[in-house]
Formats: structure tokens, C-alpha cells, sequence
């Protein structure tokens, strides 16, 4: 590999655009617990960005900040903090009306839009997301907390009724859970924490949240929005190695919402950490090993279009990427010259570039893992078949198409995430299916073909083994108010904007028997408007 490829791919920092440049390291310093933006000076986690900087001939990762590496003692105080705001449900934030919990997270998104372009600079920085990409992970986050605000508000008015039931008054509605513990994944550092986080506040949880390894900086503009839009203690952070901060969190017992997107491995760990799992409600995101099934009647262009979407998008790195292709021997060879083609065409570069699509990886030796892969599946028959495919300079690897791939290979089961497509050709439909129903994973399938009658006898087994069926389509998780969940070790819980409201709550009634006076103590509190738990209000 020649150094022109270095250059060609990683910029000297004049090349950079201005207006995405890092003057000078971030020193992220600070963490909010209680209210305040606390200071911290004890050591601190270099971040490293995924791309690559030639210092006198040295190619190194450029060093763009640090964060804190806090201790058990500082995650134990957010812990009292949280529980403090919460106090067993008696809080001022668990107690206060819809409509105010409501005004609080309005305040927070208007004052969060003002840090856009520098949470967007830092999601380039920092994980190698695309300019577009970044700009709508913020867009769909902050699209995402106003359809929470609709959702509740729809929900509210739902639950602002008596059911009259075999003489007995009831009102029903939702309540919050206690102190939830959120933590994102590092491809979609912000939005996905804060599909959790969101919910969980809107609803009356007081929160810890803990950022990703990766995509831990752009978190830093929105503390002071956290600090200013809540009451003290209802949003507090930790940062740090996760057995030292989350550990002691989970052990404490005093968790009582763990969502997590990640992998099952930790899931695992953190769930066996709380001394009474019982009283633990876990929403988890987890891994996925997606697979395209593409009968010999597809359109092949579009399929190939979807599929070089679905298994490439940031390079790979989506829990819902198309993760293996199942592609009908009749029609293989055509789709893989026309998705070599397709993928050849996917420029590559630095995530600001006009019309980048592939962009160096931030996970450490992430190139390393990537290429044991292809070699575990080249000493077992199969090939790179497209030009340059899996040529890797430091964080960066061209997309690799393997061909042909079976059991036994490492490509065929475990979940890449990564630029790596690995291709089956199959000619007994059974066998796509068998891999599906075989698999550890349960999350989303992709089914292209043109015979309606083929593609429903797939449907119904389909939907038993996944939890959604994506026709001539790639796999995705928007519009985010459809379900996106998964089996087997895909998922626990379900998430949607209206969905995360009841994940972070449990339905909890009032009722009484049907008295004369029964009726007039209840018509009291609700026309005196003491209570605002049992009250019939209605929000416009
Ligand atoms: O990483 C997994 C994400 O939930 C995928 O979401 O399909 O919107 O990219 P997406």
C-alpha cells in the first residue's frame, strides 16, 4: 500500500474544513450530578478519533480530547442523587403533572437544538459518522423527543377517564418505575441514548445516564441544557470504565430500570450484578445477524441498491445491518458483479467529504478483527471478490464482498459489524430459512423477490423468527414509531416513541366501589383538584 492511499484517504489538518476542525483537544472535565456541574481532577480516558494523523512520518490516531475516568465513589453519589430526586416516587419530578414533566423536556430540546453543529462536528470526530449521517441522527433525536411529547399527550388524555366496571370506579394510568440506569451504543451515541433516556424521564424516572466508550465527548454541550431544563438529581452522569461506575451502580440494588444497547455479553453481566433481578426491568438492544433472502425472481437492481444500503450504511456498523445475503445460485453471479459494482462506487473518505459513504472505524483494532474474518473464511474456500476489497490502512478497510460463504466460517455466524459482506448462494429456499430459524439472533430478515404467493409462504414462518419482515427493502429501525424489538438474543423489550412509555412505567389504578360515598370523596378530589394522579384534566 502505498502512502498516496494514506494520503488519499486521511487529511492533513489544513485539509479539514474549517468549520470541522478541532482547534485543540477536548478536556472534558466536568460531570452533573445534583443539579451541578461537577469538576473532576482525577485521571482522565484519552478519546481517540478513528482518523489517522502523519506526524514526522507516524500515523497515529488523532487525539481530539479526554473524558472522566470517575470512580466508585463519584457513581455512588449520582446513584444518592437520582434516588434523592426520586424518593421513593415522592419526589417533585415523579409527582408533577404530565404537563409539567412535559415543559421541562420542551425547554430541554429548544436549548439543545443551540449545540447542533458542534454535536454534529463531534459525532464526525469521534465515531466517523458521516456529515449527513451525523446531522440526522441529531435531527431524528430531537424529531424523536417531540413525537414523545405528542405520544404522551395522547396517552394522558387516554388515561384522563373513570371505567365504571362491575360497580367498581377505577382510573387507570401510567407511573414511572424509580431510577433508570441508560446506556447507548457507540453507533448511535446520542440517539439512541436518548431514546431511552427521553422516555424515561418524560415519564417521571429520574436518570443516570452513562455514554458510550465511543461518542462520549458529544455529550459535554448538552450538560448545561440538562442542568438548567430539570430539577436537581432528575439527570445525572457517569463516565468511565464500566466495572468501576456501572458496577457498583447495579450491585447497590437501587436501580430499577436498566436499558442498555449493546452487547448480550454485558447485558448479561449488568443484569446478574443486582442482588433482586426481580425487581429489575431491563430494555436491551442487542446484537443481530440480519439476512437478506434474495429469490431468483428479484428485480436484482433494486435488491442489489437495498442491499449495498442495508449492509454498508456507516460502514456496516448498525445493529440492523444486512449482515449475511442469501442469494438464489440461478442469479448469483449477476447480483455479484452488480453489487461489486455498487459497492465500488461507495466513495470513500473523511466523514465531511461531499457523497462519503465509507469512513475509517473507531473501534480499537476493529481492521484486525475484521480481516481475521476473511481470512478464517478464505482457509475455508471462500474469496474477496471485489477489487480492493478488505485493504485496510490503520482505522480504515475497504468494504470486502466474501464469497462463497457456509457454515463454519466465522462470517456465517458471528455478527461483523463491519465493512464486510459476506455472500451465500443457496438453491432449496430451506436453507436461508434454517440458517434464520438456526440463528442466535432474532431481530429483522429481507425478503426480495416479484411472486406474491413465494414471498407470503416466507411471511408466516418469518414472522415467528424475527420481528420484522422488511419486503424488497433493507432493514431498518424507523419510522422510529414502529416496534423495533427482537428475539432470542436480539432484544428484551420493545422500543418506539410510543412503546418507551411503557417500557419505563407500570400501569397503576385508583379504584373504589361504586358508593354514594365512595363517589362523593372521588368528585371531590378531582373538582378540588387535590390530587394529580386522580384528576380528569385533560391537556389541549
Ligand atoms: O444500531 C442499530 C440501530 O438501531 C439501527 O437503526 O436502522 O435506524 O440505522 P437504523
Amino acid at each position: 500500500m502505498t502512502d498516496e492511499f494514506f494520503a488519499s484517504i486521511f487529511p492533513n489538518d489544513h485539509m479539514v474544513p474549517e468549520k470541522h476542525r478541532i482547534a485543540s483537544p477536548i478536556e472534558q472535565r466536568q460531570y452533573l450530578c445534583d443539579g451541578a456541574i461537577k469538576e473532576w481532577t482525577g485521571p482522565q480516558q484519552d478519546v481517540l478519533s478513528p482518523i489517522c494523523e502523519a506526524i514526522d512520518g507516524i500515523v497515529r490516531q488523532k487525539l481530539i480530547g479526554s473524558y472522566p475516568l470517575l470512580t466508585e465513589e463519584q457513581a455512588l453519589e449520582t446513584l444518592d442523587a437520582a434516588c434523592r430526586a426520586y424518593d421513593h416516587g415522592r419526589g417533585p419530578w415523579p409527582t408533577m403533572s404530565v404537563e409539567g414533566r412535559i415543559r421541562h423536556v420542551e425547554a430541554f430540546a429548544y436549548r439543545m437544538q443551540e449545540q447542533r453543529e458542534e454535536v454534529v462536528k463531534l459525532l464526525m470526530w469521534e465515531i466517523g459518522k458521516t456529515l449527513p449521517d451525523a446531522e440526522k441522527e441529531f435531527d431524528r433525536t430531537v424529531d424523536y423527543i417531540r413525537d414523545t411529547i405528542d405520544a404522551l399527550k395522547d396517552l394522558d388524555r387516554l388515561s384522563s377517564r373513570f371505567v365504571i366496571e362491575q360497580g367498581v370506579i377505577g382510573q387507570i394510568r401510567r407511573a414511572p418505575l424509580g431510577v433508570a440506569l441508560c446506556m447507548g451504543p457507540f453507533n448511535y451515541p446520542l440517539n439512541e441514548t436518548f431514546a431511552t433516556l427521553i422516555p424515561a424521564l418524560i415519564m417521571g424516572n429520574t436518570v443516570i445516564f452513562k455514554p458510550p466508550k465511543l461518542g462520549v465527548l458529544l455529550h459535554q454541550p448538552l450538560l448545561g441544557a440538562f442542568r438548567d431544563s430539570f430539577p436537581r438529581g432528575v439527570v445525572n452522569t457517569v463516565y468511565g470504565e464500566g466495572h468501576k461506575v456501572v458496577g457498583p451502580l447495579m450491585k447497590s440494588g437501587r436501580i430499577d430500570v436498566l436499558a442498555f444497547i449493546g452487547s448480550s455479553r454485558v447485558a448479561d453481566v449488568l443484569k446478574h450484578q443486582h442482588p433482586k433481578p426481580h425487581r429489575l426491568r431491563c430494555i436491551l438492544g442487542l446484537e443481530a445477524k440480519n439476512a437478506a433472502i434474495v429469490l431468483k425472481d428479484a428485480d436484482i437492481d433494486n435488491a442489489v441498491q437495498e442491499c449495498a444500503l442495508g449492509a454498508l450504511s456507516f460502514n456496516g456498523q448498525r445493529c440492523t445491518a444486512l449482515k449475511i445475503l442469501f442469494i438464489h445460485k440461478d442469479i448469483v453471479d449477476e447480483f455479484i458483479t452488480k453489487f461489486s459494482d455498487a459497492v465500488g462506487k461507495l466513495k470513500e473518505g473523511m466523514p465531511w467529504d461531499t457523497g462519503v459513504r465509507i469512513t475509517p472505524l473507531p473501534e480499537p483494532d476493529k481492521t484486525k478483527y475484521l480481516t481475521e474474518l476473511i481470512d478464517d473464511a478464505r482457509t475455508k474456500g471462500a474469496h474477496v471478490v471485489n477489487e480492493n476489497g478488505g485493504t485496510v490502512k490503520h482505522t480504515f478497510m475497504s468494504p470486502a464482498i466474501v464469497y462463497p460463504v457456509g457454515p463454519g466460517m466465522r462470517l456465517y455466524s458471528e455478527e461483523q459489524f463491519g465493512p464486510v459482506v459476506p455472500i451465500a448462494a443457496f438453491t432449496d429456499i430451506e436453507e436461508p430459512m434454517d440458517y434464520v430459524t438456526q440463528s442466535d439472533y432474532g431481530q429483522q430478515v429481507s425478503l426480495f423477490g416479484s411472486n406474491a404467493e413465494l414471498i407470503a409462504d416466507l411471511i408466516d414462518p418469518m414472522v415467528n423468527q424475527v420481528c420484522r419482515v422488511n419486503i424488497n427493502s433493507q432493514c431498518q429501525r424507523g419510522p422510529d414509531i414502529f416496534p423495533f424489538t427482537g428475539r432470542k438474543d436480539s432484544a428484551e423489550g420493545t422500543l418506539s416513541v410510543s412503546d418507551a412509555l411503557r417500557v419505563f412505567t407500570i400501569r397503576t389504578l385508583v379504584a373504589a366501589k361504586a358508593t354514594d360515598a365512595n363517589r362523593r370523596i372521588i368528585k371531590s378530589i378531582i373538582t378540588e383538584r387535590r390530587s394529580r394522579f386522580l384528576s380528569t384534566d385533560f391537556i389541549l
